[in-house]
């Protein structure tokens, strides 16, 4: 969630949103009424795709997403820019508005990029609010010191949106798969038919990016192997572009030595063309057939080899999603499984998606959230299982 105050500052807001929907995040932004003074609720909407909310009580917003669930919808709330009298306000517990109500219900780490004047800045109560902000768990990074819009000079000025993306980035992450090497599979795999047709699927990639993203969060040394998708590489992530099933499980081999966990979220093709056509086949018949033959299975040939990594596959499944799944884990000897429901809009190219985690022994449902926050769910229970298993 970004919430915006009223300085001059608020028009580095946009440029922040814009940073955070490049990041992957999926942003919410909530305005105060003297932020709409100074840049439009329709310029933030329009770079997050969301409705920008600045109502404590707006009944049709309250019926679709209530404030008290808002607050517990975000993963993190960064205030940017965060005056003086907001942040007097929440060193207070005061809620007189919908942001301020937001920063106090919610339960998730708080971040505030301060932008006043520098007398303002320096004041006595700020200085106090500040201190009681930082003693309660609350970020704050900035301000900058130099010339201000009022003319004066000293510290006071919102640092850069960067800086404030890197705030946010340091505070949500954690080390608990530092030293730890992931290698990952994500998105669909293409099959060439003839040299402009192929055989895909409707993987979108964005699973397993976010898997990516959520891994460097956690300190992991991550390398992802991608088919063709049109996501940006997540940073700290080493990315290997491929396109068919084989090239896939060349790259995956490659870079398979010395890695501690392999999680395959790609979907790869089971089968392919026995052989590609070398020309752009002809449509001089009626009817067509292909000749397919199976591809090998990735996942199985990572989990038979020696040594071998802590092994997470997925499992797309239409019907009897748990009893198909369960059957998967054990086929292919993998560690666990992650199943999703997939057709009629579930899971593939979709922003959301659920999981029910399988391994020997345990199972757990992650419900229906965004693709981000489910990956950072499921990072935590792979390490989980990862540490438990390294543990005996
Ligand atoms: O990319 P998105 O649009 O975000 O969608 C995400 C997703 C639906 C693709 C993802 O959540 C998912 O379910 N990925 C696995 C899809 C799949 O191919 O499932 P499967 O049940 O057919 O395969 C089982 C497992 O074996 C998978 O881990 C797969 O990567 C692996 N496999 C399959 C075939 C093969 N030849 N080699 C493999 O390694």
């Amino acid at each position: 969630m970004l919430g915006i105050t009223g300085g001059i500052a608020a028009y580095k807001a946009a440029e922040l949103a814009r940073l955070l929907v490049k990041g992957g995040a999926e942003v919410q932004v909530v305005m105060t009424a003297a932020a709409r003074q100074f840049i439009a609720p329709l310029t933030l909407q329009a770079i997050t795709g969301r409705p920008v909310r600045d109502t404590l009580f707006d009944p049709q917003h309250e019926a679709a997403m209530g404030h008290i669930e808002l607050a517990r919808w975000a993963e993190a709330i960064v205030v940017a820019p965060a005056t003086a009298d907001f942040m007097a306000q929440a060193a207070h517990g005061m809620a007189p508005d919908l942001l301020a109500t937001l920063c106090l219900a919610t339960e998730a780490p708080l971040l505030l990029a301060p932008a006043m004047n520098q007398a303002m800045w320096r004041n006595a109560a700020t200085r106090t609010n500040t201190e009681t902000l930082r003693a309660r768990g609350v970020s704050l990074v900035g301000p900058a010191a130099g010339e201000q819009a009022c003319g004066d000079i000293g510290p006071g000025r919102m640092i850069e949106p960067a800086e404030v993306l890197q705030a946010l980035s340091d505070m949500l992450s954690g080390d608990s798969l530092a030293g730890r090497r992931v290698l990952l599979t994500a998105g669909p795999t293409r099959e060439a038919i003839d040299p402009v047709r192929f055989l895909g699927n409707r993987s979108s990639g964005k699973m397993g990016f976010a898997l990516a993203r959520a891994l460097v969060g956690q300190g992991a040394d991550v390398t992802l192997v991608s088919g063709p998708v049109a996501l940006e590489t997540p940073d700290r992530v080493r990315r290997v572009d491929v396109e068919t099933a084989l090239q896939m499980r060349s790259a995956v081999f490659d870079a398979l030595p010395g890695a501690d966990i392999f999680i395959a979220c790609a979907a790869v093709a089971d089968f392919r063309p026995g052989q590609a056509a070398a020309s752009k086949i002809k449509k001089t018949q009626e009817v067509m057939t292909l000749t397919l033959v199976r591809n090998p299975d990735i996942l199985t040939e990572v989990a038979a080899s020696s040594p071998r990594p802590f092994c997470v596959g997925f499992a797309a499944e239409t019907d009897d999603v748990e009893a198909y799944a369960d059957a998967k884990r054990r086929s292919k000897g993998i560690d666990m499984i992650a199943a999703n429901r997939v057709g009629e809009s579930l899971a593939f190219e979709a922003d959301d998606n659920a999981l029910l985690v399988l391994w020997e022994g345990g199972r757990r449902e992650l419900a229906m959230q965004s693709k981000s926050s489910l990956a950072t769910a499921l990072v935590a229970l792979i390490t989980e299982r990862f540490d438990a298993q390294t543990a005996t």
